[in-house]
């Protein structure tokens, strides 16, 4: 029987979920169905800003950068009512179901929904790779390419200069971003939520990695970690002679979200398109779509919305060993 689903991208853009919208679109129209496209997330969903999508409105996307159907908060989605309207204006538009990418904030509102009786299939979208159900998520492998990218450019000048730089990257309240960019990218110091680190520590880090004869210092800092980059800079400053490294501050912020999806991510969020789409078209809703051992798994709302993953122990325990 021909349905028609619909497909909103939602929260902060990630790169791939261009790839991941034309992967839901074409793969809706392959099993003979329509899909609706909603602008804005779920703000657009509440005010039925919806546009029926054909192949060849997505095409030339799986290459680009951010969301072709635009992304917002949507701060009325969090209540009762909000989630209640969303599934009357769904129905009103004979929309049989829907696919959600995007992160944390987004896939609580996506199980809020499914939580009605509407069905609803998420896809894991968000640099912050804080998603449970998912070891990667679209966005997190372009948007640390472009973090190492900046990192190796900033250790050129650094090494130029005998300066220490902090590089503060995003991941909201994960420290995964951070953890990958310090470990591939050689940094001398990781800073992130999970693993409580003194600016004194840094300090030392910095001041041993001077001692070894080094001709810079790195320290990779999560946004959310405890003291961000800018405090940890005061820290240091104020005890100068003890770092040896004169210090700079870079911070990336959204230079790595706006960035193209690297071959990765145009993969990983094409497979997860493919597989909510065919979720839907099987009635086998409710489920965060991820990627588990290197293969696409669907995990039921009720086991991952509203929970975050930790941090990844194996690479944690690298980081004493690495530093040399
Ligand atoms: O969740 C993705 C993310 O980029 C976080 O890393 C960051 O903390 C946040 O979004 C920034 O949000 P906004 O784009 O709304 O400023």
């Amino acid at each position: 029987m021909k349905k028609r689903f619909a497909v909103l991208t939602s929260g902060g853009d990630a790169p791939g979920m261009n790839a991941a919208i034309r992967a839901v679109v074409r793969t809706g129209l392959h099993l003979g169905h329509e899909v609706v496209g909603i602008h804005e997330g779920f703000k657009g969903l509440l005010s039925s800003n919806f546009r029926l999508l054909t192949a060849r409105d997505v095409g030339g996307i799986v290459q680009q950068g951010g969301t072709m159907l635009g992304s917002a908060r949507c701060a009325e989605f969090k209540l009762d009512t909000g989630v209640q309207k969303a599934r009357t204006i769904l129905e009103a538009a004979n929309i049989d179901g829907l696919v959600v990418i995007g992160g944390n904030g987004s896939q609580t509102g996506a199980a809020a929904l499914a939580a009605t009786g509407f069905p609803v299939v998420g896809i894991a979208s968000t640099i912050d790779n804080d998603l449970l159900g998912t070891e990667i998520s679209i966005g997190v492998d372009s948007a640390l390419n472009v973090a190492l990218e900046a990192i190796d450019r900033i250790k050129i000048t650094a090494s130029s200069h005998h300066r220490a730089f902090l590089v503060e990257v995003m991941g909201r309240n994960c420290g995964y971003l951070a953890l990958a960019a310090g470990i591939a990218g050689g940094a001398e110091a990781i800073v992130m939520p999970e693993v409580p680190m003194e600016p004194q520590v840094v300090i030392e880090l910095f001041r041993e990695a001077y001692q070894r004869g080094k001709a810079h210092a790195i320290g990779v800092v999560a946004e959310g970690a405890r003291y961000n980059a800018a405090t940890l800079a005061q820290y240091c400053n104020a005890q100068k002679d003890q770092v040896g490294f004169d210090l700079r501050v870079v911070t990336l912020g959204h230079v790595q979200r706006g960035g193209a999806p690297g071959g990765f991510d145009r993969l990983l969020a094409t497979r997860f398109g493919v597989t909510a789409v065919e979720c839907l078209d099987q009635d086998a809703t409710g489920v965060l779509v991820g990627l588990q051992k290197g293969q696409i798994v669907c995990t039921p709302y009720a086991l991952v919305a509203g929970k975050t993953k930790g941090i990844d122990q194996s690479l944690v325990r690298m980081i004493g060993m690495l530093a040399a």
